[in-house]
């Protein structure tokens, strides 16, 4: 399932991470340190080392605005989320070639993996001050170019060819993480996903009838169904 999700971010957690990001400026590196060997041979950007001050202080902004979002939640069904990095498109720098992602990430610290069931993107410049950019997505609908405001974010499973269109003008920042969801099949989660949402309004609409309880009862059942936990 791709979707977009806006505003997983406020205005006031976006500026503070803008901030963060204009004085980090000297501490962007190679982006094809965290890549595997395909993937190094199309990639070309720049990110920000997994262990600086910036990318923690980042993290810390970013990690409880996704826990808190109802959408990304439901959508997501996370088990592990690996800790966000960061990325930058620009200059010389500037795209980064079809590949698809590893499917298992080490999470910094060698305290574990993640499986890399989803992938998500939020981005965190105004797409009116770069050009190109785009993420390109192919899925079973053909390919899809997702270019978002600051602070929206989109996830696509980690299955998807993908890849970021060059950058000709400015620079596109962004972050970019895995999760491991507690429902393994992106098809299941997307038949959750639908009915939750499909729940969601019927409670505004109608509040809280006994089929939007037996509904909810028949949510939680498949959730346990297919939850790994
Ligand atoms: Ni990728």
């Amino acid at each position: 399932m791709l979707l977009q999700i806006p505003e997983v971010l406020t205005p006031a957690e976006l500026e503070r991470m803008q901030q963060i990001l204009a004085r980090a400026e000297t501490e962007w590196s190679d982006g094809r340190a965290t890549a595997g060997p395909q993937a190094a041979t199309v990639k070309n950007n720049q990110q920000l080392p997994w262990r600086s001050a910036s990318t923690q202080a980042l993290q810390a902004i970013l990690l409880p605005a996704l826990q808190r979002h109802a959408v990304f939640f439901s959508a997501a069904l996370p088990k592990k989320i690996l800790p966000p990095m960061f990325n930058r498109y620009g200059g010389d720098s500037n795209t980064y070639g079809n590949h698809i992602d590893q499917a298992v990430r080490v999470l910094p610290d060698g305290s574990g993996r993640v499986r890399s069931d989803i992938s998500c993107t939020v981005f965190l410049a105004d797409p009116a001050h770069y050009d190109g950019g785009e993420l390109v997505i192919e899925d079973s609908f053909g390919p899809q170019r997702v270019k978002l405001p600051a602070g929206h974010a989109v996830v696509y499973p980690g299955t998807s060819v993908h890849r970021v269109e060059p950058v000709t003008r400015g620079q596109r920042v962004a972050s970019f993480f895995w999760i491991e969801s507690m429902v393994r099949s992106d098809e299941q989660r997307r038949l959750l996903f639908d009915m939750d949402m499909a729940l969601m309004r019927l409670r505004q609409q109608h509040g809280e009838t006994p089929e939007a309880v037996t509904l909810t009862g028949t949510y939680h059942n498949l959730l346990r169904l297919w939850a790994d936990t």
